[in-house]
């Protein structure tokens, strides 16, 4: 069902000091940024080989990254899988009986369609599932 991991989502409370580890430490590069307003982060995509990390910060306390940085502190948020055809994996998951956040589909960043499952059915792990926007590689 899945084709590989896509991405995992590491939780940040400044994305300058993060890009110091990633990018400049790291030495990932930054494949993409964005600011999405409807959920409250800035997103920040970095290469590592076919794979991405997926630097999130809140834009504001009140906001679900947010809160997940005031109860858990900075760390892992979420692992990624891509899939090829996110409507037939909703389907099978939905079909499997696991809890999902987002029953439907919705728009991630670079163009991609995205929805998480909710961690009570994933073992603890807050798991999205991506299918990638037409032609590129990655989230
Ligand atoms: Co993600």
């Amino acid at each position: 069902m899945f084709n590989r991991i896509d991405h995992i989502g590491v939780a940040v409370e400044d994305v300058e000091s993060a890009l110091a580890l990633y990018r400049d430490a790291f030495q990932m590069e930054v494949a993409h940024r964005e600011i999405v307003e409807e959920q409250g982060v800035e997103a920040v995509l970095l290469d590592v080989g076919e794979n991405h990390v997926e630097l999130l910060a809140p834009l504001a306390a009140d906001t679900p990254v947010g809160k997940f940085l005031a109860k858990k502190g900075p760390g892992l948020h979420h692992v990624a899988y891509q899939v090829s055809d996110i409507d037939a994996t909703l389907a099978s998951l939905k079909a499997a009986g696991l809890p999902l956040i987002d029953e439907q589909a919705r728009v991630g960043i670079r163009g991609s369609r995205v929805a998480f499952m909710h961690p009570k059915g994933t073992d603890g792990v807050l798991t999205e599932i991506v299918e990638p926007a037409a032609g590129l590689a990655g989230h």
